[in-house]
């Protein structure tokens, strides 16, 4: 049953205290929704969701960015390309939600979405950006 929780995973720890805090904010926040699901309040969730991400998307996106920025990582263009992708991606979400209302179902597309969205890109994105920034920080 724990394999197929939405919770935050140990494997995804960067050992960058203030991302993996902003990590866990954001899985804390998937789960309330994944839980939702199973219960009467997923339109509501949902919704919920969608108004945290609103403003944690540029919070998080921008202390990853100024991180990046002060450990000179090299990768930086690419890593902040991928950041502004997914911002078009949750608008189109957005603009889903606005447009037929939240309903089970959206809650469930939304719920896969962000989750596997974002367990792909920390695993495969940001941990990159990790032996750079625990060097510059040494
Ligand atoms: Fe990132």
């Amino acid at each position: 049953m724990d394999n197929l929780s939405n919770k935050w995973k140990v494997e995804y720890e960067t050992g960058i205290p203030e991302i993996d805090s902003q990590h866990k904010q954001l899985f804390t926040h998937i789960e309330t929704l994944s839980l939702a699901i199973y219960s009467n309040s997923a339109k509501k969730e949902l919704v919920t969701l969608i108004n945290f991400l609103r403003n944690y998307i540029s919070w998080h996106f921008s202390t990853e960015e100024s991180l990046m920025m002060q450990a000179h990582y090299p990768d930086i263009h690419k890593h902040t390309e991928i950041h502004r992708s997914f911002e078009k991606f949750f608008q189109k979400i957005e603009s889903e939600l606005s447009q037929k209302g939240a309903d089970k179902y959206l809650a469930i597309e939304v719920e896969n979405k962000m989750h596997d969205w974002w367990v792909n890109h920390i695993l495969q994105i940001d941990m990159k950006y990790v032996p750079f920034m625990k060097d510059h920080n040494k």
